[in-house]
């Protein structure tokens, strides 16, 4: 059988090198598309080219064909827009990696706003009366918003544990990039810009990719990736914090996310590699998490102190509800695991 001809952009970093490596070990023939910081691991192709130099870019890739792309640093939608033109006709399926933060709440006036409806909120369900059993110790999927067994310790200040309304969690239709306006004008070229709208630039290319696209199209909308290798330090801020004793600043009433192992998404980007669905999915393990049930992980026992207003909370403290429903990946046939399973072998990693 010819081996799948996969090109991934990106894939030298954080969990895109466990896509790569597992790409390998299935038998595809990679093609590594990025600048060249870092060499290529053996037996894959290495194609040095920045993404965002349209005429770089086309002619790196001249005269090569790929089943699928897995565009790993795909940010704005100039990039999407380059993307498009240059692997029209280059590829059989596209697969863009994308983020739980397309769900959430837009911040209004940080970026020129065109007129647009608002992502959906996530629907909230009273509160469940009587207050819900603890949870079995192996807990399968835990309701969203019921404690968690990992949930947060006795004597805790009343304000962390409020469980709040209990959330439902977002499927994908609550963010529609087919109706979401582009805006190329905007500085996305502006590195500090880009990082200060990440979720916009992420909606924004996914609209740019979705609308008619000219390949087969997915957005895998993945959770937050939690990992010692995170080359963002935000699973290490709380573990020299709580070494330290430095209190980490939460939100008055954190609210749960949805939490992925890299191994996983990795996995995931493979299985949707290699499927034939096209459209957005959301990419999560079971089980959500509150800052605190990360917390209740780390010894010693971490110190909390709520942020005082216009104070910046700590990487994975959530001031609104925008966890995701992983059912349609599942209904496609993917399984994941639950966060119980290797949480605490992720904070062994320090
Ligand atoms: N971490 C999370 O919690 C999380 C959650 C949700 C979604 N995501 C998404 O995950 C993706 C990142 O995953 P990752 O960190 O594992 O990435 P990765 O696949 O390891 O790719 C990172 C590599 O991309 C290359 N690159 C960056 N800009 C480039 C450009 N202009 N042209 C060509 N190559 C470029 C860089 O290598 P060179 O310097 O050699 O070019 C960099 O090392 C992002 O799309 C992010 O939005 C992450």
């Amino acid at each position: 059988m010819t081996p799948l001809r996969v090109a991934v952009i990106g894939g030298s970093r954080y969990f895109g090198r466990l896509l790569v490596d597992r790409l390998r070990t299935s038998g595809a023939h990679v093609t590594l598309v990025n600048r060249g910081s870092t060499p290529a691991p053996p037996g894959v192709d290495h194609v040095r080219a920045d993404r965002d130099d349209e005429e770089a870019l086309r002619a790196a890739l001249a005269g090569r064909t790929f089943d699928v792309v897995l565009d790993q640093v795909c940010s704005t939608p100039t990039q999407a827009a380059v993307a498009r033109r240059v692997f029209a006709g280059r590829t059989a399926r596209y697969v863009m990696t994308s983020t739980i933060e397309v769900y959430a709440p837009p911040a209004l006036g940080s970026v020129r706003e065109p007129v647009r409806e608002p992502v959906r909120e996530p629907v909230r369900e009273p509160a469940p009366e009587p207050a819900p059993e603890p949870a079995p110790e192996s807990a399968p999927e835990s309701a969203p918003g019921a404690p968690h067994p990992t949930g947060p310790r006795p004597g805790q200040p009343p304000a962390l544990r409020a469980p709040g309304p209990r959330p439902v969690p977002l499927p994908e239709d609550a963010f529609d990039p087919t109706t979401w306006p582009v805006d190329l004008t905007l500085p996305w070229h502006d590195p500090t810009f880009r990082d200060a709208h990440y979720a916009e630039g992420k909606r924004q290319a996914e609209a740019v990719f979705a609308t008619d696209p000219p390949f087969p199209f997915v957005a895998v909308r993945s959770a937050h990736v939690l990992g010692g290798a995170d080359f963002t330090g935000r699973l290490a801020h709380y573990v020299d914090r709580a070494r330290a004793g430095t209190p980490i600043l939460v939100h008055r009433d954190p609210r749960p996310s949805s939490f992925t192992h890299p191994r996983e998404i990795a996995d995931f980007l493979h299985f949707t590699a290699l499927a034939d669905f096209t459209g957005p999915v959301n990419a999560r393990s079971h089980g959500e998490l509150t800052v605190t049930d990360l917390g209740a992980h780390l010894t010693p026992a971490p110190v909390y102190r709520e942020v005082s207003p216009g104070e910046d909370a700590s990487p994975y403290s959530f001031a609104h509800y925008y966890g995701m429903s992983n059912t349609r990946a599942e209904s496609l046939g993917y399984h994941f695991s639950h966060t119980a399973d290797w949480l605490p072998t992720i904070l062994d990693e320090f």
